[in-house]
């Protein structure tokens, strides 16, 4: 049996003829940039996030350089990020002329650890960029508390974590602003490029407004910089059948995890996502940890089983980033976790009978 990482067809083939049908709404009308389905769209994912604005952008990267253009970071500002994340996050801080300041991560969560936080602030720190990886919400309400102590903005990275909870509240609105993107892997994706920005504050939901259409407050009005950066209406008009079935995909995933974890909780030195009391994890991907990661990646692979490592590399160790600045006591949380964390397929079409099978090929493995 063949086990891919991830199996996109299966979530076409789930929702074929309403996605369909949305394609061909958005064709008969023929109007294809900044329309009814975008509006549409922005209202319902505003709704579930819990925000007054969403604005849809082309990508999550676009998103976070255009909520940092909104917050006012721009050059000669540092502006934190963890150490293990996306390199778009970081690209997209370099993007505004900004210095991202590389942070080391909690060692269960995986997040940016908040008790490491003072190692990263300097007084040109302007903004903290968590990002809720995997699907679990970083610690907000400890990051919140250090930034506003220090008068330092919030933006959150919820590329990976639609719907994902801390204490009932959604990722996207625990700060002032964040950045989604529906790159369509993510557990709202799109069928191509997408992203978006949902704030509750209405100055920055202003500004993201003229930013993300050539910085124009009218048409042919260029107020501010901005960027050529819309969520399309072909992609608009997907998002919302795929929303609406989102909450269910989010369960398909967590209990998938609840599979993974009968199989695995008692295999040795293998090491299990964790989700903190009053966390809603939301999977976007189930990262196990072994000290020999590299032979049972190997192993799994000779079995046709797929998997991936999110990342494989700090950030702070890519070469573009060479100039960037790091956590005085340096990233080791982060630099040992590159070396053993593994990505096991997770997708809400995954079946049982193909978790029972990753499951059973680690217990071989381990012996
Ligand atoms: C944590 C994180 N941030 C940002 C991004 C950027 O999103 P996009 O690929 O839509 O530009 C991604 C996805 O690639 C991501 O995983």
């Amino acid at each position: 049996m063949n086990i891919p990482f991830n199996d996109l067809r299966r979530d076409v083939a789930a929702l074929r003829e309403e996605i369909d049908a949305a394609i061909a709404r958005v064709l008969d009308r023929g109007y294809f940039i900044l329309g009814p389905e975008g509006r549409a769209f922005e209202e319902v994912f505003a709704k579930m996030v819990g925000v007054a604005d969403a604005f849809g952008v082309g990508n999550g990267t676009d998103g976070i350089q255009i909520a940092l253009m909104a917050l006012g970071s721009g050059a000669g500002d540092e502006v934190i990020c963890p150490a293990l994340t996306a390199a778009p996050t970081a690209l997209a801080i370099r993007a505004i002329g900004a210095v991202p300041v590389f942070a080391d991560i909690d060692p269960a969560t995986y997040t940016l650890d908040p008790a490491r936080l003072h190692e990263c602030i300097t007084e040109k720190t302007r903004t903290i960029v968590p990002v809720h990886l995997y699907g679990l919400p970083a610690n907000m309400p400890e990051i919140l508390r250090i930034a506003e102590a220090h008068e330092i903005a919030v933006l959150e990275d919820c590329a990976q974590a639609h719907g994902a909870t801390i204490d009932g509240k959604v990722a996207g609105s625990m700060a002032p602003i964040a950045a989604f993107s529906f790159y369509p892997t993510k557990n709202l994706g799109a069928y191509g490029d997408g992203g978006l920005v949902a704030t509750r504050d209405s100055e920055l939901a202003a500004k993201v407004a003229k930013i993300r259409d050539l910085g124009q407050s009218a048409r042919y009005v260029h107020e501010v910089q901005g960027l050529n950066s819309r969520l399309d209406e072909l992609q608009a008009a997907i998002l919302q059948v795929k929303l609406v079935h989102l909450e269910e995909q989010n369960e398909a995933r967590r209990q998938r995890a609840g599979w993974y974890r009968e199989m695995l909780e008692d295999v040795p030195e293998l090491t299990l996502p964790v989700e903190p009391v009053g966390y809603r994890h939301i999977y976007h991907l189930f990262v196990v940890r072994h000290p020999r990661r590299d032979a049972l990646q190997a192993y799994l692979k000779d079995r046709g089983i797929g998997t991936d490592v999110h990342y494989p590399m700090p950030l702070n160790q890519q070469h573009v980033f060479s100039g960037s600045r790091t956590a005085t006591g340096g990233t080791p949380i982060a630099d040992e976790a590159v070396r053993t964390i593994l990505s096991l397929p997770m997708f809400p079409g995954l079946t049982q009978e193909e978790v029972h099978t990753v499951g059973q090929a680690i217990r071989e493995f381990a012996g």
